[in-house]
């Protein structure tokens, strides 16, 4: 039985499980360029089944997430939906009465689902599905939370587990603490949207003069740059606490807001980032304290918009009584298109437990189509295929940076060696190359390695046990000091690093660092998505050949083609 999942909001998509397999899973802003987007994903839909190799006429259950109250506006009238998210995400000039539109989003946000949400939902969705061809099919909803939960829980390696979601809000919730057992997931603890940890973030985002929803990352990089507090120092250290499995703000959003702008006024951006930073590092590593020490449960899987922060995770993952560790690797809203078709794959059939190695469920492109983009521009480019990639990509990257296309596009956030742009780990030059020149982003955002997962050892410092090994880029980790200084490029100021340990889910990929290995002794490049800042990572091998000719990039390998810039 296959299952489509939806998610329409905020990083909008689709994917299709069938059995104990993801058949496949896009997101929206990949087909139609604009990062984040938000809506009905027509676009991965149709991806999905052609991936799948359907009809829209195949699917029979649908299985879509989130009903509250402006959900259900936003699916009323999506023109308000886009300005909406356009204007927190500062993609529109600034606004009159911009202050009104914070608080009206923090009072509006916190009403979770009205009783007639449902109804208005699904007949909305049941139009827009008709459109595409589907016929008789069923819609589930499921609750926003679950979808994050079951994402976590069901592409974990655990049979029991503590399964923790943190995010803004959805369905008037912005945290849960669930306990899975022998595929039972059960939900213990609840916060709801008021005491929003991840909304102070966002909040915290806009104050310092970012966009909400997209640069969390930046504030979390440029955190590091202040000089170190105390906690006690802390100016925002009463904000929040932790009281057993729940956590509690002190203020309502819309106070809060006011309060977090008056303090942000007196101090540096950087300092303002530290406190918010260290405050949302304390309150989620006592919430997983006391989770693991309730139920003495050591295994803890987590998603939610807030997993993104790897600097929490490591926090979390350096807690003496956790044992084994997984986030999920599409931890945002993006991921809830998957999260909500493996609940009702979970209700309807049972499944509770994927085969996840790897995140390359989107689409691939043959030879045959990537050699018609390439002679389509051959006035602007000459190519040749070659036996050996990753030797001569590696052979290139003693002295340059590359962009590197192979197989189905990654799902979620990072490039994880099918769409990236890689240099070397230790050269500082290409690196501010590729930050000012091709990705245009701010100077204090780090790069992060992609490594030989057998070579870990010798580069990170903190790797507790075997089970300690990340291949999705969702955790923080620390250099060993004698390695930082040969690898600075992949490095943050306080030697934290964010590494892909690179095994053989992805046999090309490992390829290319076993020949980076013996030019350069060390199984470590620097992967950054292949994209220009702000735009989302690349899909199609046009996509590609638009950003090499605009960045003006002289190398690409793209599966056995080797492309050079006239
Ligand atoms: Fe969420």
């Amino acid at each position: 039985m296959y299952i489509l999942g939806i998610w329409d909001g905020h990083d909008a998509g689709a994917a299709i499980v069938e059995g104990n397999k993801i058949i496949a899973a896009v997101n929206e802003e990949r087909l139609t360029k604009k990062k984040l987007d938000v809506g009905f994903p027509k676009n991965s839909i149709k991806s999905c089944l052609e991936i799948a190799g359907l009809k829209a006429s195949d699917i029979e259950h649908v299985a879509v997430t989130t009903t509250e109250f402006t959900k259900t506006l936003e699916r009323m009238f999506p023109k308000l939906r886009e300005n909406y998210y356009y204007f927190r995400r500062r993609k529109m000039l600034k606004p009159r009465f911009e202050a009104f539109r914070h608080y009206l989003k923090y009072i509006l946000t916190l009403v979770g689902p009205l009783p007639f949400c449902k109804e208005i939902n699904e007949a909305i969705l049941r139009k827009q599905l008709k459109t595409l061809g589907f016929e008789n099919f069923k819609i589930h909803f499921v609750e926003h939370h679950l979808a994050h939960a079951a994402d976590a829980a069901f592409a974990s390696p655990f049979n029991k587990a503590l399964v923790i979601t943190v995010d803004g809000l959805g369905d008037g919730v912005s945290a849960t603490v669930n306990v899975l057992e022998n595929g039972e997931l059960e939900r213990i603890e609840t916060t709801p949207a008021f005491d929003s940890i991840g909304i102070f973030f966002e909040q915290v985002t806009n104050i310092v003069g970012m966009r909400e929803l997209e640069d969390e990352g930046k504030v979390m990089s440029m955190a590091d740059y202040s000089y170190p507090f105390n906690f006690e120092e802390n100016k925002l250290k009463d904000f929040f606490k932790v009281e057993g499995l729940r956590i509690k703000a002190k203020y309502s959003p819309i106070k809060q807001y006011d309060l977090l702008s008056r303090i942000a006024w007196s101090m540096p951006r950087e300092q303002f980032a530290y406190m918010a930073q260290q405050l949302l590092e304390y309150i989620l590593v006592n919430l997983f304290k006391n989770a693991i020490e309730e139920t003495g449960i050591e295994d803890v899987a987590w998603s939610g918009g807030v997993a993104s922060n790897i600097k929490a995770n490591m926090k979390i993952r350096h807690l003496d009584k956790l044992k084994r560790w997984f986030v999920f690797p599409h931890m945002g809203d993006g991921g809830l298109a998957l999260g909500a078709a493996f609940y009702v794959n979970y209700k309807l059939n049972g499944v509770s437990k994927y085969t996840f190695e790897d995140v390359y469920f989107g689409p691939k492109f043959s030879e045959e189509e990537i050699e018609k983009t390439l002679k389509e521009n051959k006035d602007k480019i000459e190519y040749e295929e070659v036996e050996q990639p990753a030797k001569y990509a590696a052979e290139l990257l003693q002295k340059t940076y590359v962009f590197w296309f192979r197989g189905r596009m990654e799902y979620g956030p990072r490039a994880l060696g099918n769409r990236s742009i890689l240099a070397p780990a230790g050269d500082e030059n290409i690196k501010n190359d590729l930050n000012l020149k091709v990705k245009k982003r701010e100077w204090f955002q780090p790069f992060a390695p992609s490594l030989l997962k057998e070579d870990a050892r010798k580069i990170i410092e903190d790797i507790k046990n075997k089970y300690d090994v990340d291949k999705f880029m969702t955790m923080g980790y620390l250099a060993k000091k004698e390695v930082a200084s040969k690898i600075k490029a992949v490095v943050h100021v306080d030697n934290s690093l964010r590494p892909q340990m690179v095994g053989n889910e992805n046999k090309a990929y490992k390829e290319l660092l076993k020949e980076v290995k013996k030019e350069s002794g060390l199984g470590i490049i620097l992967n950054t998505s292949f994209n220009i800042h702000g735009m989302p990572i690349v899909c199609t091998p046009s996509d590609a050949l638009d950003t090499m000719l605009k960045t003006k990039t002289k190398y690409m390998i793209m599966e056995n083609f080797v492309i050079e810039l006239k």
